[in-house]
């Protein structure tokens, strides 16, 4: 009895030791360098039709004590009010390299030009990897309609475009104080994880799954930082904030094309790739603060002041929004200038 306890427990502590030396760590990203981080730069508005463009100009990304910093900030504090109306600057003099639906060029067509200036960084020639633990330690930004997104994105489509090779998102919250959906917090002290996966980009032929957390107490996810962790395996995805867990999925024997209910099986796009197809290929790390959109449903409660902009007409949305500002801007800076940046401490990587 006693000898086999004592086997047990070496067995226990063998455990233990493993799984620590296999924590090799591939990334350890304190922000001290732009070194292995690039930036997007585009007025692109992503198949949501958000608000902002992304510039790598110095106010909305930066380091300060250790820290990313991401940041939005007005298009007007930079080009003028005029420019939103019969503005045009071209955006390859800054390094555009998203060029997609008019991406290089920002101005005013039948709407107002994107009213927002924020960044979006990514480690796509720099660093990419599959399957591991992939832990960031961030604080949310503050401030209505903001929409930061740390994420992970194929880094070489090997399935084919959005949603074909898929898309991981680790943490996106909505910046909103006290914005609610049929009696349900949608704002900051809601945070998602979300999958996204499909055959096109037609709303039927896209896949997703998200998990939310609900912040305990009188905090929020813009009021501290929190760790989260996404753990990715050849077998699952399990998403975790603060070591409580989010959300998680471990594929049935079809993979992801038996869970998403498709019916042409010679469609199968993954049909080559493991059960964990898409999410078994190389992935880089994506940070942004996106702004409005179609991020934020129609049809909620937004106090003191409602959503400005439908989704439903979409004609002017940003125009909408800007002549609102009023009532939002305040929002993004109550208790201090920074409030709205999104602020990461560090990004790790740890091998499988
Ligand atoms: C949110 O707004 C509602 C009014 O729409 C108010 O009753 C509620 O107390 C607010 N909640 C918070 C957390 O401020
Ligand atoms: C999607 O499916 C719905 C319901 O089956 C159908 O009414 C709609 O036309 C489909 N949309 C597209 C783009 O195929
Ligand atoms: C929650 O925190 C806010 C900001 O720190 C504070 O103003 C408010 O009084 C707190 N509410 C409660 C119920 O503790
Ligand atoms: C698959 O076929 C079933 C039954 O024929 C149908 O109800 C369902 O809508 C189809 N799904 C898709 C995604 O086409
Ligand atoms: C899977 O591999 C076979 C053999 O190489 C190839 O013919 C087929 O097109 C591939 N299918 C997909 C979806 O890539
Ligand atoms: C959004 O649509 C609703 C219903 O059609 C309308 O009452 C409201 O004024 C619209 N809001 C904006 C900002 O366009």
């Amino acid at each position: 009895m006693a000898l086999r306890l004592a086997a047990q427990l070496v067995v226990v502590i063998a455990m233990v030791q493993s799984t620590v030396t296999e924590r090799r760590i591939l990334l350890n990203e304190e922000f001290d360098s732009m070194e292995r981080w690039e930036h997007v730069v585009t007025s692109y508005r992503m198949g949501e039709n958000q608000f902002q463009y992304y510039t790598r100009r110095p106010e909305n990304s930066f380091f300060r004590d250790g820290k990313l910093f991401i940041k939005p900030t007005l298009t007007t504090d930079r080009f003028g009010e005029n420019f939103l109306h019969n503005g045009k600057f071209n955006l390859k003099k800054e390094g555009c390299n998203l060029a997609v639906g008019g991406g290089c060029v920002l101005k005013a067509d039948h709407d107002i030009a994107n009213p927002i200036q924020s960044a979006a960084l990514v480690t796509k020639t720099k660093f990419t990897f599959t399957y591991g633990t992939l832990e960031v330690r961030a604080k949310m930004p503050r401030g209505d309609w903001l929409w930061p997104e740390i994420s992970l994105m194929p880094a070489n489509n090997v399935y084919g475009d959005w949603p074909k090779s898929g898309y991981i998102g680790l943490v996106s919250v909505r910046g909103n104080d006290n914005f609610t959906c049929r009696g349900q917090s949608m704002g900051n002290d809601v945070m998602e994880s979300t999958l996204e996966w499909g055959l096109s980009e037609d709303l039927n032929h896209t896949r997703s799954m998200t998990w939310m957390s609900k912040a305990q107490g009188n905090v929020s996810f813009s009021s501290d930082f929190r760790t989260y962790r996404l753990e990715w395996n050849p077998d699952g995805l399990h998403s975790f904030v603060d070591d409580q867990i989010v959300g998680s999925i471990q594929p049935p024997e079809g993979g992801f094309w038996g869970l998403s209910g498709f019916n042409n099986t010679n469609q199968n796009p993954w049909a080559n790739g493991t059960i964990m197809a898409p999410f078994d290929q190389e992935f880089f790390i994506a940070i942004n603060v996106a702004v409005g959109g179609e991020l934020f449903q129609d049809n909620c409660d937004n106090y003191p002041y409602p959503k400005p902009w439908n989704n439903s007409s979409p004609d002017t949305p940003m125009s909408s929004f800007w002549n609102k500002k009023d009532e939002w801007y305040p929002t993004w800076s109550q208790s201090s200038a920074d409030d709205s940046a999104l602020q990461v401490d560090y990004v790790r990587v740890y091998a499988h």
